[in-house]
């Protein structure tokens, strides 16, 4: 993938125009991207070259953002919604819909979430800062990252967004939902010759894949109009200080905290990943095909 500066802002263009206008550019193109008057690119399954690049470009140089991130630049409360509409296009389970986002942009109120975030961050890392790379195969630039995540709550308070995706209703690991479904599941795994008791995984996996899908698309889409983000949930392990916070009720569960700003550079590149051949199964563990 190309790193070349008019490649990105071609491309940022083309992904401007597929949303419709901008609130920084009334008069943004029409992503017609090479098809005949009046088709249109999302519905017919088949996208031209172009778009798949486009789409393939997005896929690969979308980072976490944090000292990228520009703390002087105004965020339009709309391109945030534009993007929140956009990412509830993302699957959940049962379709079900049970997301939130709290969109955070008072300045005493971001300085109290910073705070929170602040705190938990020096209580994780108290002396711990050189500690050695668990995952060795990661491939990942570790110091670079961890300089990045020690840069954020120092900060944090001045990104002038922060989003809060929630989860509405009970928690994955409410102990009344879980004692039920597991009766529940007991009572017709006998019936259906299922011994194997019943795995909580199944409503672990459920919650919280029900909400990161829209976050990642959220982030996306962010990306493709110039603004960054990075997820985040050090804050969760004192959540109940944000939730009082924000006034959220007990049936509000926070599942991360998204700081959102435009971004301060032009070039993107995909990130080093450990190869797929090093990540890869094929029909029984370390297969190969
Ligand atoms: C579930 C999840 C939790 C994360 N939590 C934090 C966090 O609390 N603080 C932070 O600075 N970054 C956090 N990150 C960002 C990761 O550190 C980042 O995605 C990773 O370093 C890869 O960098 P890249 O996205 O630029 O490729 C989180 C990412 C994910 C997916």
């Amino acid at each position: 993938m190309s790193t070349d500066t008019s490649r990105d802002a071609a491309a940022l263009e083309a992904l401007a125009g597929a949303a419709g206008p901008q609130p920084d550019r009334p008069d943004g193109p029409d992503l017609a991207l090479g098809r005949p008057p009046g088709g249109t690119v999302w519905d017919d399954g088949r996208p031209t070259a172009q778009e798949l690049g486009v789409v393939d470009w997005l896929l690969t140089t979308t980072r976490s953002n944090r000292k990228t991130l520009d703390l002087e630049r105004p965020v339009e409360p709309e391109v945030i919604e534009e993007c929140l509409r956009l990412a509830l296009q993302a699957p959940t389970a049962h379709n079900d819909q049970r997301w939130h986002f709290v969109v955070v942009t008072d300045p005493a109120k971001r300085a109290r979430i910073a705070d929170v975030y602040a705190r938990v961050w020096e209580q994780m890392t108290r002396g711990e800062r050189r500690k050695v790379r668990r995952w060795k195969g990661a491939n990942q630039d570790y110091d670079k990252v961890q300089d990045s995540a020690n840069w954020l709550p120092e900060h944090l308070a001045e990104v002038p967004v922060l989003v809060i995706p929630c989860m509405v209703g009970p928690r994955h690991d409410n102990e009344m939902v879980v004692r039920e479904w597991t009766r529940f599941m007991q009572q017709n795994g006998r019936a259906v010759g299922m011994t194997e008791p019943p795995s909580r995984m199944w409503l672990d996996a459920g919650y919280f894949a029900s909400i990161y899908p829209a976050v990642w698309s959220f982030q996306l889409a962010l990306r493709s109009r110039g603004l960054g983000s990075v997820v985040t949930v050090v804050h969760l392990a004192a959540e109940r200080l944000v939730a009082r916070e924000l006034g959220l009720p007990e049936s509000v569960v926070q599942t991360c905290l998204v700081p959102v700003a435009y971004v301060t550079k032009t070039t993107f590149q995909p990130a080093k990943r450990a190869p797929l051949e090093t990540r890869l199964s094929w029909d029984h563990w370390q297969g190969t095909r």
